[in-house]
């Protein structure tokens, strides 16, 4: 590919997408957030009175559900079907069934081609579960970020606060355990290290320190 690639992928509250959106501000790279997409079909699902068990229904919604980003601030905005749709798919709700809706074979495959085609093109930087697996095996550079399952939940419980959720420090931690397993143990493209990704833990790190090591990796790899 002449254009450039940087895949990253961990589990659930990693820090992936707030590394993305600082190392693709400072390149000026296009920053692609696959989750928000799954999140984006799993709302789908939900808007279109689908139970999410209803995998043949879902699939059936895919080739008129459009979904876009925008740049916004801070960060992106997203947009179901022209719907600015951006705080809502971060909800309890969406959360805590995304991971059933993006296990059905045929929306990974719809929702893949839709990344590759945006990866094609530009010099981009994705995060998501299956990027450096699946999406785009042949990114220059392939980061698996991960981090403690307690400090993942102390880092969603601090950014909860600020938007007034409060939901307990044990609560946050079950929750990000179950999706790490259902991400792990999925048939499909399940969450695993790519083989020629580099781990980076973030635990006990600050943002700066880990967009500085992985600014490191970037260089020494174009
Ligand atoms: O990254 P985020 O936590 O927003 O992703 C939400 C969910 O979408 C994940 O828990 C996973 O189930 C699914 N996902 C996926 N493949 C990706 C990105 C996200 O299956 N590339």
């Amino acid at each position: 590919t002449k254009n450039f690639q940087i895949a990253i992928d961990g589990p659930a509250s990693a820090g992936k997408s707030t590394i993305a959106k600082i190392l693709a501000t400072n390149l000026k790279y296009v920053y692609v957030d696959t989750g928000a997409m799954y999140r984006a079909i799993t709302l789908a699902a939900s808007r279109a009175g689908l139970s999410y068990e209803a995998e043949e229904e879902i699939i059936a919604l895919l080739p008129k559900t459009v979904i876009r980003f925008e740049p916004g601030t801070p960060g992106q905005r997203v947009f179901l079907n022209d719907d600015e749709v951006t705080e809502v798919i971060r909800s309890t709700e969406v959360t805590n069934n995304v991971s059933l809706v993006s296990s059905y074979a045929a929306v990974r495959e719809d929702l893949v081609s839709r990344q590759r085609n945006i990866a094609n093109s530009q010099n981009v930087i994705m995060d998501g579960r299956d990027i450096g697996t699946t999406v785009l095996p042949n990114a220059q550079v392939k980061i698996f970020l991960v981090a403690s399952v307690s400090e993942r939940a102390q880092r969603r419980y601090k950014e909860n606060l600020t938007k007034g959720m409060t939901t307990s420090l044990a609560d946050l931690e079950k929750d990000i355990s179950v999706r790490d397993y259902k991400d792990s143990h999925r048939e499909i493209s399940p969450l695993v290290q790519a083989k020629d990704a580099i781990l980076v833990d973030t635990t006990g790190q600050s943002i700066e320190e880990v967009v500085s090591k992985i600014t490191e990796i970037i260089k020494n790899n174009q």
